[in-house]
């Protein structure tokens, strides 16, 4: 039985101005009907799981909760996040949540911000993970990259364990461009995908050794959690106090007791405007629209008009997105940039 955790909070700044602080891209419907975090919860169906805990904002609570009703998930618990912390203090409170009652609970964490192709592959590589898991190993799954992308991490392979499965040798989170083009050329890594798989006691022990400071705040923050129907709260002056890691930084850079599991199903993590046009349906053009959209001689792009009448003309890779309060133009390859243009709109207000 394994006890999935789903990643909620993060602020998805990069898919700005559709992602807004109160409503981020993990709620949002970006591709098809149902909203990230639903697709992520439905994808679990087929594998024998506990209900799910969702760790988000607390800002987020009603949204998350609606949404999970909305998607015919009536048990799952909602972990309540007074503030940001990043991933490490995130999977730390759901580890101590259910290491209590189940100590060698299995988690199985998952980003909300995933798309998966193929659900049965991804569910046959969590069940290749389980074994290893069980042993006490900290499991991560594998993508096969196709460019030197700068926003994952990467991982090489070392001993083989069985198949699809292979000891951790090392883990690299978000090289520069030359490392990621030099580990491509290489040929013997890997992306992190972001989801996990180890026991709850595993992980709280890698916290304790490598991030102390971290786990100490998380297990004052749980100290005596307010179980209100759905919602798990926690204490707020203690998790303020938290430092801000992801996993990636504060264990899985660290631990000497990784398992990589290959995965091939489709993944794609939907972290910016250019992942999005990968993944909508084109026009012969390599247009994707929504909206009221005009265009002539305009190729490649994105373009979405949620209140107006947008029109492109001899234009080509652009990211046009209209909402009711802003309007961003971007080239496809700046991106990345629009969080930086949207961290200089939060400091300025
Ligand atoms: N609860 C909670 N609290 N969730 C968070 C927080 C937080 O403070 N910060 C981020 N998250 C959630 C996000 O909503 C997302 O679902 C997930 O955690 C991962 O966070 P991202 O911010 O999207 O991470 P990333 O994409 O930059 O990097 C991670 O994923 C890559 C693959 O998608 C890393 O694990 C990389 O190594 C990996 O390659
Ligand atoms: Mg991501």
């Amino acid at each position: 039985m394994l006890f999935p955790i789903v990643l909620a909070g993060g602020s998805g700044s990069r898919l700005w101005p559709l992602s807004r602080q109160l409503h981020p891209k993990q709620f949002l419907p970006l591709l098809g009907k149902s909203s990230m975090l639903q697709a992520t919860i439905v994808r679990l169906k087929g594998l024998e799981t506990a209900p799910p805990t969702i760790i988000c904002n607390n800002e987020h609570r009603f949204l998350a909760a609606e949404q999970l009703r909305a998607a015919g998930v009536n048990d799952a618990k909602v972990l309540l996040e007074p503030v940001g912390r990043n991933t490490a203090p995130a999977i730390a409170l759901a580890a101590l949540a259910l290491v209590k009652g189940n100590p060698n609970a299995v988690l199985l964490v998952l980003a909300a911000d995933h798309v998966i192709d193929d659900e049965a592959a991804f569910r046959a590589a969590v069940e290749n993970a389980a074994r290893y898991a069980a042993q006490g190993k900290l499991v991560t799954f594998g993508i096969k990259p196709d460019m030197a992308h700068t926003g994952y991490g990467y991982i090489r392979a070392g001993k083989t364990l069985g198949p699809g499965a292979c000891e951790l040798d090392e883990f690299v989170e978000k090289p520069s461009k030359e490392t990621a083009q030099s580990y491509l050329t290489e040929g013997n890594y890997t992306w992190n995908s972001g989801m996990f798989l180890f026991r709850a006691d595993r992980y709280l022990e890698e916290l304790k050794q490598w991030r102390p400071d971290i786990l100490e705040a998380c297990t004052q923050a749980m100290a005596n959690p307010v179980p209100d129907l759905t919602f798990i709260r926690i204490n707020e002056e203690a998790f303020r106090a938290c430092p801000s890691e992801s996993v990636d930084y504060a264990v899985m850079e660290k631990t000497g007791a990784g398992v990589v599991i290959e995965m091939d199903a489709g993944w794609s993590d939907i972290g910016s405007w250019s992942a999005l046009w990968e993944k909508l349906d084109k026009d012969a053009n390599g247009n994707a629209c929504n909206g009221d959209v005009m265009l002539h001689n305009a190729s490649n792009s994105l373009v979405r008009a949620d209140h107006r009448l947008v029109a492109l003309v001899g234009v080509e890779n652009l990211i046009v997105v209209e909402t009711k309060d802003a309007i961003m133009v971007a080239h496809k390859d700046h991106v990345e940039d629009v969080k930086v243009l949207v961290a200089s709109i939060e400091s300025d207000r």
